[in-house]
Parts: structure tokens; C-alpha cells; sequence
């Protein structure tokens, strides 16, 4: 027995409206993507008629989304970041568009340095709190042919198996190494001892206040150990100031920037600013994203 298509998606749209803000098209689009995931992973089920397998896969995945919050992107399994197909999987925090948008940003002036510059080394590169390794990988993935040695940490280990699974899923499309490590960020003012010539990261920035507002699809499903952060959010990026300050392990081979950190907002812009200033990192800017929302800051 089969089902059709077309009528089991207009009652299952339906359903997708009450997370869909009732918008209509969203509703469509999101069944869309169930539905193209699963005629990718079955051959019986035709484009209009569904096998009684399949059709039991789809309710369960709209079921998961509308009933339980279930993010789109872990019930896909995998969300596009800088032209790769990173893998999702709760509880590691799935990469966001405004991410991807100064990662893109960032890439033309590394790429741009290493020309101009003419860079014969490998540049050395260091993603702080790498989650699904989504950042490391795209530099992996965008820097020319082996010129950087990427290291990645984060003191979860579920997001490190998760990273090391995107590396090797991934690995035909990178053109450079990366190597994930554990470690505590907070717990240590040495976060390393060896020189980078770039340090990203993404760190956890969301304020205590923040959290409660956010909505079940984030907090049901996401580690807040990967969202919040004290300090009014800004525990990490302070302590990446001072940790980077104290040591002087940024090296001065490539242009600027060197240090680049994804922020919550313009109110976190003032404090991080100074602690760069005080630790000695110069000509500090701030990237808005595409909604015109203070994203990143960015330090020589
Ligand atoms: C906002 S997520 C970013 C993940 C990924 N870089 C991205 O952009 O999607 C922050 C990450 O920081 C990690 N983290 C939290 N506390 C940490 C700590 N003390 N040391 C290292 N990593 C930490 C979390 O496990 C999480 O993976």
C-alpha cells in the first residue's frame, strides 16, 4: 500500500503551522526539506506516492518538530556552513547563518594576507570552543591547499566526537588538517603556549536573563553549556583577551585580524573592546551580520 503525496502534505502542513508562526509557506518549505530527506534515503517511494515505511518516517519527523521543538536541523541531520554539509546531532550547538557570514568575511582577508604577503609556512590557526567544528572546517575547507595547520578545542565531549565525525565525513573536501583537541578554556590561563597566527572562536555569550527568553527549540535541544555564559555573557571573551595578552601567543605574520570573536550584541561591544585595548590587541572592529546586528569583533 502507498499513500499520496500531495494529501498527506497538506495535513502535515497544516500541523507545521503552529511553529511556523503560521506562516504558510514556511509551513511548506519545512515539510519540503522532511520530505526530500526521506525519498533521498529510500528508492521504493515514488515523487507522488510514499511507501507505508517512509509515510511512518515523515509523521515522525513532524511529530518530533511541532510536538517535542525538535530544531529542523537535527531532524535533518546536517546544516550548510560555508559550502560543507556539517552533521548535526543534539546536543552540540548547530551552526548559524550569522557564523557563517564573518567566517566568509574573515576568509578574504586571510586568503588576501597570505598572498600579499607571500606566507610560505602553513599559517597557524587556533578555533577556540570549536562545537561541530563548523568554523575550523571551513577554514580547512576555504584556505588554499595546505596553508594552515588548524587546531580546534572545546571542553565538551560530545561536540569534540561530533567535530572529528564532520572531519572525516568531510575530509574529501578539505584542503587543509585540522586537529581537535579537549580543553577547559576557563580552567586555564594557558591556552597555549605556542604562537598563533590566528585565533576565531564562537564562544558561549548568552546572558543568564537571555537563556529564559530563549525558545524551547533552543532550550530543549541545545547544551546550554554551549549558549550561556557569565559576565553579562562575556566571561569567555574577556578571558581570551587577558589569556592571549598575558602570553603574547598571537604572531604578527599575518595582516589584520588576527583574533576574531562572535559576540551577542552591541552591549557587549564597550567591556571586550577595552579588555582587547588592555591586553594589547590594536585596531579592534566591530562586524555587524546581515540583520545589521553587532556579530563579531575583530582585533589586530
Ligand atoms: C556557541 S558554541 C559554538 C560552536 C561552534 N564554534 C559554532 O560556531 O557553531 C560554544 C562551544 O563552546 C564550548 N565550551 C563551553 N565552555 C567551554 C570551555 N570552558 N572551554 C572550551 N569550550 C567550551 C561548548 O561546548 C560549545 O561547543
Amino acid at each position: 500500500m502507498r499513500v499520496n503525496i500531495k494529501q498527506l502534505s497538506r495535513k502535515l502542513s497544516r500541523q507545521l503551522l503552529q511553529i511556523c508562526d503560521n506562516d504558510t509557506r514556511l509551513a511548506q518549505r519545512e515539510l519540503y526539506w522532511m520530505l526530500e530527506h526521506v525519498l533521498a534515503n529510500n528508492t521504493d517511494s515514488t515523487q507522488s506516492h510514499l511507501t507505508l515505511g517512509d509515510t511512518k518516517k515523515l509523521i515522525n519527523m513532524v511529530t518530533d518538530r511541532v510536538e517535542h521543538h525538535k530544531p529542523l536541523q537535527y531532524i535533518l541531520g546536517t546544516q550548510p556552513f560555508c559550502d560543507l554539509d556539517i552533521i548535526t546531532r543534539p546536543p552540540t550547538l548547530i551552526p548559524r547563518w550569522e557564523t557563517e557570514e564573518w567566517v566568509y568575511r574573515l576568509l578574504t582577508y586571510i586568503k588576501d594576507s597570505i598572498q600579499t604577503r607571500q606566507i610560505e609556512k602553513p599559517v597557524r590557526v587556533l578555533d577556540l570552543c570549536t562545537g561541530s567544528g563548523c568554523i575550523a572546517l571551513a577554514l580547512a575547507r576555504h584556505l588554499p591547499t595546505h596553508s594552515a595547520h588548524i587546531q580546534a578545542v572545546d571542553v565538551s565531549a560530545s561536540a569534540l566526537n561530533l567535530a572529528r565525525l564532520n572531519a572525516r565525513e568531510l575530509a574529501a573536501q578539505l584542503s587543509n588538517n585540522v586537529i581537535f583537541s579537549s580543553m577547559d578554556i576557563l580552567s586555564t590561563d594557558q591556552i597555549s603556549d605556542e604562537p598563533f597566527d590566528l585565533i576565531v572562536s564562537n564562544p558561549p555569550y548568552v546572558t543568564h536573563a537571555e537563556y529564559d527568553a530563549l525558545t524551547p527549540d533552543v532550550k530543549n535541544w541545545e547544551d546550554p553549556g554551549a549558549l550561556v555564559a557569565e559576565n553579562d555573557g562575556m566571561a569567555f571573551h574577556l578571558h581570551i583577551a587577558k589569556a592571549i595578552g598575558t602570553r603574547g601567543i598571537l604572531s604578527p605574520r599575518l595582516a589584520w585580524p588576527r583574533l576574531v570573536m562572535e559576540i551577542g550584541g552591541s552591549h557587549q561591544v564597550s567591556p571586550i573592546t577595552c579588555a582587547l585595548h588592555e591586553n594589547g590587541l590594536k585596531d579592534v572592529q566591530v562586524w555587524k551580520d546581515l540583520a545589521g546586528k553587532d556579530r563579531a569583533i575583530a582585533a589586530g
